[in-house]
């Protein structure tokens, strides 16, 4: 089953099919599981632009509900990264008289609330009713709804014309992203950018990294694909950067056309998109056939451990960890609990899989014999802050870019 691209309007033919998933943000109550969403998982490329696209449609208002539970201030490195954003904003985008910065999906305000202890002026732009009360407890300004085309002309009435559009880990998400990028233009001043970063088809690939695919990520972006993305919707790719964050994520600046120079990475990546053959669709059914073989060799470690009387749990809860335990058929017996920070997942359960969220108090006080690092992007961060935890012989599990004990 073809579907037509959300971009360009090509054909987009199914390339990677993880079976059934619910959403991968969901965290059901315990007792609150007989009604689960569960949607295809299958992700394809467009033939035309080579956007990687879901195949299903979900209803954004299914996802980003009032209670949406992630919090962007979560991570101190994510943290420092979005200061760092934000002031590098500051000392360049943000120097002329009376400069304005909005940001698309300004979850609890991390990057903002240091723009608004600069004093300058701002607009997060956030429908999830309880990170965005987080950021005005912040001092952040904060529009309660999602961004796309009919939301820029207001915007731009009361605010007067953006010198940045800002979005993190959002405007991937976003189905409607052709609105988006046309509000986007409506926006933004004669020199203005649009600058977003998001999980990296590249990286992706190379590590295999088939968790960051969940219902939240309706496209995984890739430079060749942003390129033509821009150039449909009258903007123009005029940057391009690899940022570290969630496994490897690229971060776009888009200009009106010929209003800014093209610098030399955009050229550089696209050269580099092509001798990986990103493009192709081979390239992403090789991929499936990987993540097929991480599941096995997951599902094998973990049979031998609980063969040898091992104890196993789980550590950190992203979104991420609902298309592993799904996609592999991880379920409490396994893995009897995982520990995340995130207070609003505490007490709930991975869905679908149904294994227990608990703090990670718990998980100190029960230490397992061996822990699998879910949150595997923030590894360095886990493993200084749990260092008793392998001083005292636990070990870590990790499934990317191949399984893997340390
Ligand atoms: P993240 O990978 O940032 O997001 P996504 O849901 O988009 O995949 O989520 C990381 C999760 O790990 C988040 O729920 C918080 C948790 N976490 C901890 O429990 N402890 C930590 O020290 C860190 C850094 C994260
Ligand atoms: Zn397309």
């Amino acid at each position: 089953m073809d579907i037509s691209c959300r971009i360009c309007g090509g054909p987009v033919k199914a390339a990677v099919d993880l079976g059934s998933h619910p959403r991968g943000n969901a965290f059901p109550k315990p007792g609150d599981t007989s009604d689960e969403f569960f949607f295809p998982l299958v992700v394809g490329m467009c033939d035309s632009c080579t956007m990687v696209q879901l195949m299903a449609d979900i209803p954004q208002e299914v996802r980003y509900h009032d209670e949406y539970p992630y919090h962007a201030s979560n991570s101190v490195v994510h943290s420092r990264h979005f200061e760092g954003i934000a002031e590098r904003f500051l000392e360049t985008e943000l120097t002329g008289p009376d400069p304005f910065i909005a940001e698309i999906g300004s979850n609890d305000g991390v990057m903002l609330a240091r723009i608004a202890r600069a004093g300058v002026r701002h607009l997060g732009i956030e429908p999830s009713r309880q990170v965005a009360e987080m950021s005005r407890a912040r001092g952040v300004q904060v529009l309660s709804r999602f961004f796309d085309e009919s939301a820029a002309e207001p915007i731009r009435a009361e605010h007067g014309p953006a010198d940045v559009i800002f979005g993190a880990n959002v405007i991937a998400h976003i189905a409607h992203l052709a609105s988006v990028l046309k509000g986007a233009r409506q926006l933004l001043g004669p020199r203005g950018v649009f600058v977003f970063e998001e999980p990296y088809l590249g990286s992706v690939v190379e590590q295999t990294a088939f968790d960051i695919l969940y219902d939240e990520h309706s496209f995984v972006f890739s430079v060749r694909a942003i390129r033509a993305a821009a150039e449909l919707y009258g903007l123009e790719l005029v940057d391009v950067e690899h940022v570290e964050l969630h496994g490897g994520s690229m971060r776009y600046t888009l200009a009106k056309p010929g209003a800014r120079e093209i610098r030399p990475a955009v050229g550089e990546w696209l050269a580099r998109e092509e001798a990986q053959r990103l493009g192709e669709h081979a390239t992403l059914e090789e991929f499936a056939r990987r993540a097929a073989r991480v599941r096995d060799d997951l599902n094998s470690l973990l049979r031998s451990l609980r063969a040898e009387g091992k104890t196993i749990a789980g550590y950190g809860a992203p979104a991420k960890i609902t298309t592993v335990t799904n996609y592999c058929g991880i379920g409490p017996d396994t893995v009897p609990f995982v520990c995340d920070s995130t207070p609003s997942k505490q007490g709930r359960l991975v869905a679908g899989s149904h294994i227990p969220v608990v703090s990670p108090e718990v998980f100190a006080a029960n230490p397992p014999d061996y822990a699998i690092l879910f949150a595997w992007n923030h590894a360095g961060e886990i493993m200084r802050k749990e260092r008793e935890f392998a001083e005292r012989g636990g070990r870590w599990i990790l499934y990317v870019p191949e399984v893997h004990v340390v």
